[in-house]
């Protein structure tokens, strides 16, 4: 299972040097939410921030995957796609022309992703799998870090689950919102391949989060086992 700590819960005073730390402790991924005080009721950054963290990005190999929070995110994806995002996430919600606009960040150079709000009806993603490179259910409704997860997101995990299988594609489930070790096995039970965590992760000392992260995703059987030794 892969881990993208969102850097909306980071020091942003020194924010490559903290998302560092995640990176030197094992993230696969670091989540930017971008929120346009429009879709969402807050605002964040933009294409800034993944450039500022380009260089990191560089050196390390972490992916930057990149949650636009935002209306008609076709309007930005290129100036994303120049800043050095890797993964591109619209929301069905937000985006007029879905299909075009998936094509658009493929020709950028960007693996597509689409998400929906926690009450979209999965049928409004389906038609899309064999476009996209990631699915993400979200588990809070967006707009702001350190929400609880939502119970209903892991039936719609497990139901996503099973749609990516029957549908034979490599597309990567992710889920966003309210992850911790208290909930991430259940989580990576209903068939997640990335959690994304922001006050899980930035909330603490970062390599002990991640480490405590990682090993409460582990099936239980395997954390027996490390009790025990
Ligand atoms: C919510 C964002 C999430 C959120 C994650 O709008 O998309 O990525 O920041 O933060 P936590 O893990 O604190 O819920
Ligand atoms: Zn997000």
């Amino acid at each position: 299972m892969l881990i993208a700590p969102s850097i909306l819960s980071a020091d942003f005073a020194r924010l490559e040097s903290h998302a560092e730390e995640a990176v030197d402790a094992g993230a696969d991924w670091l989540h930017i939410d971008v929120m346009d005080g429009h879709f969402v009721p807050n605002l964040t950054f933009g294409p800034l921030a993944v450039a500022a963290l380009a260089p990191l990005k560089r050196r390390t190999g972490v992916v930057l995957d990149t949650h636009l929070m935002i209306t008609e995110p076709e309007r930005y994806i290129a100036d994303f796609a120049k800043a050095g995002a890797d993964i591109l996430t619209i929301h069905v919600e937000a985006c007029k022309e879905i299909g075009p606009t998936l094509k658009k960040i493929r020709t950028l150079g960007c693996k597509p992703g689409l998400t929906l709000n926690p009450d979209t009806p999965l049928d409004q993603l389906s038609p899309w799998l064999e476009h996209i490179d990631v699915a993400m259910i979200m588990s809070v409704y967006p707009g702001f870090a350190g929400q609880s997860y939502l119970p209903e997101a892991s039936p719609r995990t497990s139901q996503l689950r099973s749609m990516i299988n029957r549908s034979g594609s490599n597309v990567l489930l992710e889920v966003d919102g309210g992850v911790g070790p208290d909930n991430v096995r259940e989580v990576r039970e209903n068939g997640a391949d990335v959690v994304v965590a922001g006050s899980a992760v930035f909330g603490g000392v970062v390599s002990e989060r991640i480490r405590a992260l990682r090993a409460s995703s582990a099936p239980v059987a395997q954390q027996d086992r490390a009790t025990a030794s």
